[in-house]
């Protein structure tokens, strides 16, 4: 599904020269397989996330999306293929607090929609999506508080209001950065829970078949228990990725 092919990223600098944060990345992941990404602060982590989510893209290489290369793709194709494939769970939750948590669920059906205006809650969705996302929230939870805001909830509530709207256009690759950062424990559990089932099928609704697509799931984590549950761990340093414990063995 997702093939990352000896993937470069330079950051220009205002002084002139570049800096590398990614050399060479070589990676491949399949519907209902996950990864697990280490590796120190400011190794680039983000920079990958972005790219392998097309909302960045590479200084060279090839990232393959279905096999069609999305370095190759204008900034519309991109946001397409964004909106209706993949998910992206942040650290910071970037819910918009004006709206109540039923509407930042809906926020990434609209995009297709033209009437929308710029800073507006979600209109009354389609009623199929919001039923969806009412099932959603309910299945994390969060039954009692649709109409809440984000202001009103506790971190750990809004983080998985954010995982389920990263759900909520059945994306067949989830990608999480850092998504368990600010929460305790016993919340960082429930996220976990909710990321692990989201691969198997969780969310992701059935076709016309009556067969659940599977998901790839890709998250960056300093959780050795989040790590422990999701894997494998492949870990980046010096701009390659490597199987932790290995020196200069590249990951598949
Ligand atoms: N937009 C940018 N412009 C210039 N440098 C950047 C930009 N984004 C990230 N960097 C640099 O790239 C390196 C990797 O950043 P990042 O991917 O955020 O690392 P991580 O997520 O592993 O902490 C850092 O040195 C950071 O300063
Ligand atoms: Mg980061």
């Amino acid at each position: 599904m997702l093939e990352l092919i000896n993937v470069t990223k330079t950051y220009e600098s205002p002084a002139g020269g570049g800096a590398c944060v990614l050399k060479d990345i070589t990676l491949k992941i399949a519907p209902g397989e996950s990864l697990v990404i280490v590796g120190p602060s400011g190794s680039g982590k983000s920079t990958l996330l972005n790219i392998i989510g097309a909302l960045d893209r590479p200084t060279s290489g090839k990232v393959l999306f279905d096999g069609n290369d999305l370095t190759k793709l204008s900034e519309v194709q991109l946001a397409r293929i964004r909106n209706q494939h993949i998910g992206f769970v942040f650290q910071l939750h970037h819910l918009l607090p004006q709206c109540t948590v039923l509407e930042n669920v809906l926020v990434p059906t609209l995009v297709d929609r033209s009437s929308r205006r710029r800073h507006a809650c979600p209109e009354p969705a389609e009623r199929g999506d919001e039923a969806r996302a009412v099932e959603l929230l309910a299945r994390v939870g969060l039954a009692d508080y649709l109409l809440h805001r984000p202001g009103e909830l506790s971190v750990g509530q809004r983080q998985r209001v954010a995982v389920v709207r990263a759900l909520i256009n059945k994306p067949r690759l989830l990608l999480a950065d850092e998504p368990t950062g600010s929460l305790d424990e016993t919340t960082a559990e429930s996220i976990a829970d909710l990321l692990v089932e989201s691969r198997s099928g969780f969310g992701l609704g059935r076709d016309e078949l009556n067969r659940t697509e599977k998901a790839a799931l890709i998250v960056v984590t300093h959780s050795i228990r989040l790590a422990e549950r999701i894997g494998p761990v492949v870990e980046l340093t010096g701009g390659v990725l490597k199987k932790p414990g290995t020196c200069g063995e590249a990951a598949g």
